[in-house]
């Protein structure tokens, strides 16, 4: 049934985001509404994270319209799921979007669909279709973005093997969109060859001589056992190679924190630092040799930055950069860290084979590729 574009003129959008990285992979998305004609872009943050959202909000100059501002230390995943559900709900009564975005795999992401779906709101959702194949790991984010699957109409796959995933759980195939990540675009934007740190110990490290790898480490189920061996094969592999250098821009998880400080605090050549905000850290991953780390977006932004990348992770849900040959599943025991670290430090033919920069992830296109597929579907509503 064709329906009348005037009666969505214009087309409120409302983004729904909460954490660090929601945060910059969707400002390309945001200012891409920001600038279409006949689309009143409307923002919405949950707040899950602050301090770490606020450095990205700013650097983008996103100025939300609502703040749920419902972080507190030590939170739990029941906290934040009530939270958010609540303060959603006056929220979408009093903004009335046509269409929620949200993105990824965090709980803000997964309560933002489903209180769109509690207001039969549309749902829009960006960097659908990943899959790791186990609903624990990672954890929640695994059943997180199945679930917010389930609720929506559109799906943006970063990847055709994202879309696969989808059409395999039965998701009809016109209502995939493959766009690349969003993260690329984000990623383009700040990147620069001659970027000079604030933080003056980031421009003293001899990039050049030494190995300097970046570490980050905050997966919830990594913490505890696995974060500890985590930590213990860093310590080894700098005890053990003088020319070793590791920069860990630390997470201000609580939990995270008392494990780093308590196994590599007091280590040599190990620089524990705040979180740097989006526009160093995009810097630092270019300017370091080895990338460490559970994180799902740097698996995608070192690639493109020709970067090996050891994953801290038991599996992933983004292959498609190990299939390429610069990603391996490092995985969580001490011994197989340690050895594989060791390896990529002490073998210039296998650093250099993983030293190559490939894209699987996209051409920094993708939030325009989004924006273009929201204004389709609302002037023919071919998916209903
Ligand atoms: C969350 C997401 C995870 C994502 C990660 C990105 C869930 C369940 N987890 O995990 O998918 O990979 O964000 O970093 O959605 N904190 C601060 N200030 C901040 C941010 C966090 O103090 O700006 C501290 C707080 O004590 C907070 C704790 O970190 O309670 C954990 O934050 P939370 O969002 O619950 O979990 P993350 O591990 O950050
Ligand atoms: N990042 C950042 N500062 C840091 C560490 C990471 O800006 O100190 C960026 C990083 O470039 C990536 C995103 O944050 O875009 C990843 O966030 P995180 O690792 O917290 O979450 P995940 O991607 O695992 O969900």
């Amino acid at each position: 049934m064709k329906k009348n574009k005037e009666l969505f003129n214009p087309i409120r959008v409302m983004s729904i985001f909460g954490t660090r990285p929601e945060a910059i992979k969707m400002a390309p998305v945001v200012k891409e509404l920001e600038k279409t004609e006949g689309i009143e872009s409307i923002v919405c943050v949950t707040a899950q994270h602050r301090e770490m959202l606020d450095q990205v909000l700013d650097l983008f100059h996103i100025k939300p319209q609502y703040d749920l501002d419902i972080m507190r230390a030590g939170q739990t995943l029941n906290e934040i799921t009530c939270r958010v559900l609540t303060g959603l709900k006056e929220v979408i009564q009093e903004a009335k979007p046509h269409m929620i975005l949200v993105h990824g795999d965090t709980t803000t992401t997964f309560v933002g669909a489903l209180a769109a779906f509690y207001g039969q709101i549309k749902v829009g959702h960006v960097e659908a279709g990943l899959r790791s194949g186990n609903m624990y790991s990672p954890y929640p984010e695994e059943m997180n973005r199945s679930l917010t699957g389930r609720l929506a109409h559109l799906h943006f796959a970063p990847t055709k093997g994202n879309e696969g995933n989808l059409l395999k759980e039965g998701i009809s195939k016109e209502s995939i969109i493959v766009t690349g990540n969003t993260v690329i675009d984000a990623l383009l934007q700040v990147v620069k060859p001659d970027y000079k740190f604030e933080l003056d110990l980031l421009n003293k490290i001899d990039y050049k001589n030494k190995k300097v790898i970046l570490l980050t480490s905050h997966r919830r189920e990594n913490l505890g056992e696995p974060m500890k061996n985590i930590f213990s094969a860093i310590k080894e592999v700098v005890m053990i190679n003088e020319d070793v250098e590791i920069i860990f821009p630390i997470h201000l998880n609580p939990k995270v924190r008392e494990i780093a400080f308590e196994i590599l605090g007091d280590v040599p050549r190990v620089h524990i630092i705040e979180p740097l905000d989006y526009e160093p850290f995009a810097n630092l991953i270019n300017r370091c040799n080895i990338i460490l780390t559970d994180s799902g977006g740097i698996q995608e932004e070192a690639p493109s930055l020709g970067k090996p990348v050891l994953v801290l992770r038991a599996e992933t849900e983004r292959p498609e950069a190990a299939w390429a040959g610069t990603v391996k599943i490092a995985g969580i025991e001490r011994e197989n860290i340690f050895k594989l670290t060791h390896e990529l430090i002490n073998n210039e033919e296998e650093y250099n084979k993983m030293a190559n920069a490939v894209n699987p992830y996209g051409d920094g296109k993708a939030s325009h590729r989004i924006v273009k597929a929201i204004e389709e579907y609302f002037r023919i509503d071919k998916y209903e």
